[in-house]
């Protein structure tokens, strides 16, 4: 039979922290500090980010336990672990297609991350040098007017994500997180405090917490949905090819509940330091990607130190990019390596090369191809967006709640949930056979029939 045949088995990682800091390096990057406070600044704000905490509640947690259930229950890589487990349940091997869509929504993920965080790399020596004789806005828009300046900056960041994924991500990544996501978390509570003197705070805490649901379309709920997805790195196997290695005595709901806490926290935390001075510099909520980008250097430009502060920022900004695009890499790569087709070095660069160069189209549609649509009015990065996090996540997620509610064994889950509240697991159980897969089918039905 498929399954008798030998795959490389990956090491666990030791060290109680070493998962848990792995998986909130995946989590925590640019989806929180970048896309959060963008999508809630289009979406009109306080409804947004209200529908968004219930998807991670309601969705994104119970996925994500169970992604990492199946994970460690096979230690391999998404599409052999999706198989091995299915055919210990005693159903079909096709479940590994859930696996293969994983690899491919990471790579199209991979594709604009790069570009984005390239992004972030620039800024680093642009705030270190920025006088403010330039508006923050003239000079995002310089920044992306440039295609050339895009793609080397895009080719700087797909070298370094695969180059730590060839060197295996457990050497190279959890020494770094340790130390720099802390610091971006003092940075990011530094920044809340600039703002709540220097900005304008109460406008800024109305638009995030004062929900008001009378332009809630369907189209924001599948924006929020999709964000919630994008943001815990769920629906594509990441987080389940970090539970291959991590180790039988660790609990993988308290360490899920970690994750999605400091995860939603650095998204708001996010939110609160960009908001007001949005609205103390007269600048637009709903302008888009550059949101961050314009709305920091503003505060830089302004602030003592900023020169110094700037470039801090954007390094470890560029950091937490770094440790959630490994993830990304991380699904096909290990599918590769362990089923013995190429060594993990070749697999990294192959996959990379591949996201690189779908990256162009990306860094393009910031200028040259700003009216080549792809998908409807979407211009080619937020087509990919669209697809990736709004159809192929929720999908994906979708999938695995029904895997692990329908059609696993309910053996192997105990197994691997361990010892844990009746009452937990029940309400743990109840959300992933039904609340996590019909809100998705519920989302997707409102939007696209
Ligand atoms: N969660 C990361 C962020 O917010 C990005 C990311 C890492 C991701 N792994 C993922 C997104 C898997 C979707 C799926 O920046």
């Amino acid at each position: 039979m498929e399954i008798q045949k030998q795959l490389k088995s990956h090491g666990a990682w030791v060290g109680k922290w070493t998962f848990i800091l792995a998986a909130t390096g995946s989590a925590v990057g640019l989806g929180n500090i970048w896309g959060f406070p963008y999508k809630a600044g289009t979406n009109g704000g306080g409804a947004f980010v209200l529908i968004y905490l219930g998807c991670i509640l309601a969705i994104g947690l119970p996925i994500m336990v169970s992604e990492i259930v199946i994970g460690r229950r096979a230690g391999n890589s998404p599409v052999n672990a999706m198989r091995r487990v299915a055919v210990d349940s005693n159903t079909t091997p096709l479940w590994r297609f859930v696996g293969w869509s994983g690899i491919f929504a990471g790579v199209l993920i991979l594709s604009f991350y790069s570009v984005i965080a390239g992004i972030c790399l620039n800024y680093i020596f642009i705030s270190a040098t920025s006088s403010g004789a330039l508006s923050a806005t003239d000079q995002f828009s310089n920044v992306i007017s440039s295609p050339l300046n895009l793609l080397f900056w895009h080719t700087v960041f797909m070298t370094l994500t695969a180059l730590i994924v060839s060197a295996g991500i457990k050497d190279g990544i959890g020494r770094m997180v340790k130390i720099l996501m802390p610091l971006l978390g003092m940075l990011m509570i530094f920044m809340v405090i600039y703002a709540m003197i220097n900005g304008d705070f109460n406008k800024a805490m109305t638009f995030l917490f004062a929900p008001d649901f009378s332009n809630v379309t369907s189209d924001t709920l599948l924006q929020a949905m999709g964000q919630a997805f994008f943001s815990l790195g769920l629906g594509m196997g990441s987080i389940m090819a970090y539970g291959a290695y991590m180790p039988k005595d660790q609990s993988i709901v308290s360490n899920s509940f970690t994750v999605a806490s400091l995860d939603t926290l650095v998204a708001i935390v996010a939110g609160i330091a960009i908001f007001p001075i949005i609205f103390a510099f007269s600048l637009e909520p709903n302008s888009g990607p550059g949101l961050v980008f314009v709305s920091m250097l503003s505060a830089f430009n302004q602030m003592q130190y900023g020169q110094f502060v700037g470039p801090l920022f954007f390094i470890l900004l560029s950091v937490a990019a770094l440790s959630s695009s490994i993830s990304l890499l991380e699904p096909g790569v290990a599918y590769l390596s362990e089923e013995g087709i190429l060594p993990r070095k070749r697999s990294a660069e192959i996959i990379a090369f591949v996201a690189w160069v779908l990256g162009i189209g990306s860094a393009l549609s910031f200028n040259i191809w700003s009216d080549f649509h792809l998908i409807s009015d979407r211009n080619f990065l937020d087509s990919m967006e669209f697809i990736t996090n709004q159809v192929l996540l929720p999908l994906g997620g979708m999938f695995i709640a029904i895997f692990v509610g329908w059609f696993m064994k309910k053996s192997l889950i105990t197994d691997e949930i361990g010892a844990m509240n009746k009452v937990l697991y029940m309400l743990w159980r109840f959300f992933v056979k039904f609340i996590a897969p019909l809100s998705v089918a519920y989302i997707f039905y409102r939007q696209f029939f």
